[in-house]
């Protein structure tokens, strides 16, 4: 298939484009670099040794994105372009609603326009809000979110849904991801948060490198085995595959859209990331335990029988992967892609 990756120069964007072309699919990017850099472009092509067609803009340009549909025979869309941040989400809401669901609406005009209806759409566990019941499954109700990020989350996946059920033959999957870390083998691209990093790994990775001083872990009385919280962690390659699997599958769906937990179905705690770290490095790293973050649950993972079953898809990768290919990542790129 010939692919629109939206996003596809992000962190789990760019992973996946290599994933593609390596499964025989080919790829067009659209990507304005709001959050990445145009430098991990060179990268994919030098990895996959392919040239990669790049439409640089907004997708919150209904114009353009027209204008793309018109220029690129586009078989399927998968769309990871979006804000990401929790917190900056709280602190900008109408950025966050206009972009995220912005640059869906304007996909899904221009899909039905060229009668595309091929599309995997990136959500998340933060959809599963704060009730569900650990593991989280698919057919849990009613979604809610936390956070207006959280909210777009489930807000795409709505729009989805009516839009799926108002065209005849679209097929929509939506990939719940789980905490996704790690970077690709080759050491050549991984994820290079803008600012001080907001999420764990990249923040322990960075301790690691020497761009921080050290680890504040969040709590360590939650009721957890030792006390810090649990999160399913995915490795971005297992999680690139994942979309391979869901974008194979979706001629075979018997439903117009489908919700499919990414993860691994086990909980890891902070402190045993923080630890599996440092042995992945060979020294010990310095941390602190602070006050709990607003907002954080005590433990969650996925159930993931669904896209083991439906999609053939399962993780493969362990923490302890997760944490070389991380450290690989980060130590031969100390500051991330360079600018230029
Ligand atoms: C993991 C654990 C922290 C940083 C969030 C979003 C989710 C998704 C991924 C993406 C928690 C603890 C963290 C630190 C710490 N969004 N921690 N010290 O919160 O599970 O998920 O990111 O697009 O929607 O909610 O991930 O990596 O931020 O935190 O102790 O400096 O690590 O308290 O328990 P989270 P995280």
């Amino acid at each position: 298939m010939r692919v629109l990756v939206s996003g596809g120069a992000g962190y789990i964007g760019s992973h996946t484009v290599l994933a593609l072309l390596e499964h025989g699919h080919d790829v067009v990017i659209v990507d304005d670099f709001a959050n990445s850099k145009p430098t991990v472009l060179g990268r994919l092509e030098s990895l996959s040794g392919k040239h990669i067609p790049l439409h640089s803009f907004d997708l919150t340009d209904v114009d353009k994105t027209e204008r793309l549909f018109d220029q690129e025979d586009i078989d399927a869309v998968i769309h990871f372009a979006g804000f990401k941040a929790v917190g900056e989400s709280v602190a900008i809401p109408l950025e966050y609603y206009a972009n995220n669901l912005g640059s869906t609406l304007s996909l899904c005009r221009a899909m039905a326009r060229h009668d595309v209806g091929r599309l995997v759409f990136s959500s998340s566990a933060t959809v599963y809000g704060d009730h569900a019941p650990v593991p989280y499954r698919e057919d849990y109700q009613p979604l809610s979110a936390a956070s207006p990020y959280g909210r777009t989350k489930v807000m795409v996946e709505q729009v989805l849904t009516d839009v799926a059920a108002a065209h005849e033959g679209w097929k929509v999957a939506l990939l719940r991801y789980f905490n996704p870390v790690g970077a690709h083998a080759s050491g050549q691209i991984g994820e290079d948060p803008q600012g001080i990093p907001n999420n764990l790994m990249p923040f322990i990775a960075q301790v690691a490198v020497g761009r921080r001083d050290k680890l504040d872990v969040f709590g360590d009385d939650y009721p957890t085995a030792d006390g810090t919280c649990e999160r399913d962690y995915i490795h971005v390659e297992d999680l690139a595959a994942g979309h391979v699997a869901a974008l194979e599958h979706l001629d075979a769906m018997a439903a117009a859209v489908r919700p499919f937990n990414l993860g691994s179905g086990t909980g890891t705690s902070v402190l045993e990331l923080f630890h599996a770290f440092e042995r992945a490095i060979g020294r010990e790293l310095p941390y602190d335990v602070v006050g709990r973050r607003a907002g954080d649950l005590p433990a969650y993972w996925a159930d993931p029988t669904r896209a083991r079953e439906e999609l053939g898809w399962w993780t493969t990768r362990t923490i302890d992967d997760m944490c070389a290919d991380t450290w690989r990542w980060q130590s031969q790129n100390p500051q991330g892609f360079p600018d230029a």
